[in-house]
């Protein structure tokens, strides 16, 4: 997983949590890369996971209620570094489609080395969009919280529920009023 990804999450659990917090999962963890991360540079999903696991242990909030929140938190980041690959006027379900067809394959050339998930448009419609989430490193819980981000980004009616198969793939079913 990319450094970029690593230093949002460092930044809203300092940005919430405060500065002690975040030193103290960083050393709880004891992380392969000691929790020094460079936004190009290349870290185990599993360091995610570590983090997520001893900072559920100091709030009391679960793992995936904080892989969520950040997910919400990290939309507002990627947006801002993604200038020119979508815009506001695209509305929300255009762009959610472009996800996968276009915005992650930037992400490739800009990255060659990320290790993006899969989305598969099951449903496409004016009310209603559906997405298979599809992920050996299971993050559907940021997802989750990377669309709702998108929500309040795109200021637009909607909500998203989520349904997680027993394959181990989740769909995502956005829809407007
Ligand atoms: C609502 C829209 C989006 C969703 C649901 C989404 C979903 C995800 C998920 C779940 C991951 C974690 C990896 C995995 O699950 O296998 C991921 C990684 C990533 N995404 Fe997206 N994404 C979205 C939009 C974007 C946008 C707009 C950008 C900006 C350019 C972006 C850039 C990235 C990057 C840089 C990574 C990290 C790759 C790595 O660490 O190797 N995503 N995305």
């Amino acid at each position: 997983m990319k450094g970029v990804v690593f230093t949002g999450l460092l930044e809203m659990v300092e940005k919430r949590f405060g500065y002690v917090v975040a030193n103290n999962i960083i050393i709880k963890s004891n992380l392969p890369s000691e929790g020094i991360y460079t936004s190009v540079g290349t870290y185990d999903y599993k360091e995610m996971q570590s983090l997520v696991k001893q900072l559920s242990d100091e709030t009391g909030i679960s793992g995936n209620d904080l892989l969520e929140a950040f997910g919400t938190y990290y939309f507002d980041t990627l947006a801002s570094k993604a200038v020119g690959f979508f815009s506001v006027s695209d509305g929300l379900f255009v762009f959610l489609s472009k996800v996968e067809s276009y915005i992650h394959p930037e992400v490739l050339k800009l990255y060659p080395d990320a290790q993006l998930p899969t989305f598969i448009i099951e449903e496409y419609s004016d009310k209603r969009v559906q997405l298979l989430y599809q992920s050996r490193r299971r993050m559907e819980y940021f997802a989750f919280g990377l669309i709702k981000g998108a929500i309040r980004y795109f200021g637009e009616a909607a909500e998203v529920r989520m349904q997680i198969k027993e394959s181990g793939d989740t769909l995502f079913i956005i829809s407007k009023q």
